[in-house]
């Protein structure tokens, strides 16, 4: 028989399949709470320092004390389980609720002891030929709230947008609002139109996502062309080529949008930062 899985919860690491909460966590009852999804890569945290910057942004923004958090405990919980469940690449799911209330009350009591979990999941990127031939996506309103910035585990609205994909074949719904491409259901966006990097600038319309932010480091060492800026419905399907990225899968082309045919396969700019994000991930954990 194969060891259990451990998770951390609040100090204590119990099984996976044992761990258990109160029905009067708040991150039950309310979704009130936020997280982090951190790719662990030959066993080691990728861009720890900016999830863990956006884990206490995310916190301070929900008027959780982000103080409840500290970088080095982190990484010796994520390091922990790395070792004790055998994780070669796996990411890490990190998710903290405002903690358990005496009753069900929209209104939280001060001082509340926040619920922190952390645990690991199987992580299983495309493989090179799925990313050669590229995935569908569809177009759906952003009908999310205004403060998609924060890393909330108040997700019921992405779900939504997530399935209604997965219905239609797609891997992904690019989102419009007031006529501008703001992210995915669970990814940000970027095109390429004549040969010009471009994805949506940051603001409270979406997630400033890490993968997001790791590829723009990995266009400025490479010197290409990049813009922030505002991408209209129009715009975007009328991209020479698409795609998204997220911690799961950083680069993932997306050859036809709706009934719109934007490329046989995955275009030339997206290969090659696909080609340069794999060899950095190399390179890093080396
Ligand atoms: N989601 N935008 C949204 C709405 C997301 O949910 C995600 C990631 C991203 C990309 O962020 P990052 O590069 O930091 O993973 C953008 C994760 C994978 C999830 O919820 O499972």
């Amino acid at each position: 028989m194969s060891k259990p899985e451990l998770v951390y919860l609040n100090g204590e690491y119990p099984r996976k399949d044992e761990a258990s909460l109160s029905i009067l966590d708040r991150g039950f009852l309310f979704g009130d709470g936020v997280y982090e999804l951190i790719p662990i890569h030959n066993k080691k945290i990728f861009y720890m320092k900016d999830h863990f910057l956006r884990l206490k942004k995310s916190l301070e923004l929900i008027n959780i004390d982000p103080a409840v958090v500290d970088k080095t405990d982190f990484e010796k919980i994520i390091n922990s389980l790395i070792h004790s469940n055998e994780y070669t690449n796996h990411f890490i799911y990190i998710h903290i609720s405002r903690g358990v209330d005496n009753v069900r009350n929209h209104i939280y009591m001060k001082n509340l002891l926040p619920t922190i979990l952390v645990m690991g999941e199987m992580y299983q990127p495309f493989d090179v030929d799925t990313i050669k031939q590229g995935k569908m996506a569809i177009i759906e309103d952003d009908y999310r709230w205004l403060k998609s910035n924060i890393k909330s585990t108040s997700l019921l609205a992405n779900v939504m947008l997530k399935n209604k994909a997965n219905l239609n074949n797609a891997y992904e719904a690019l989102l419009i609002r007031d006529g501008f491409l703001t992210e995915g259901s669970a990814s940000n966006v970027f095109i390429v139109k004549d040969k010009i990097i471009k994805t949506p600038k940051l603001s409270n319309k979406l997630l400033p996502g890490i993968t997001r932010k790791f590829l723009t480091d990995i266009i400025s060492k490479h010197s290409l062309d990049f813009e922030e800026s505002n991408i209209s419905k129009d715009a975007l399907f009328d991209s020479d080529e698409i795609f998204c990225c997220s911690s799961t899968n950083p680069v993932v082309p997306i050859t036809q949008l709706d009934n719109k045919l934007i490329s046989n396969n995955a275009g030339p700019v997206t290969l090659k930062l696909y080609n340069y994000a794999q060899d950095f991930i190399k390179e890093f954990h080396k």
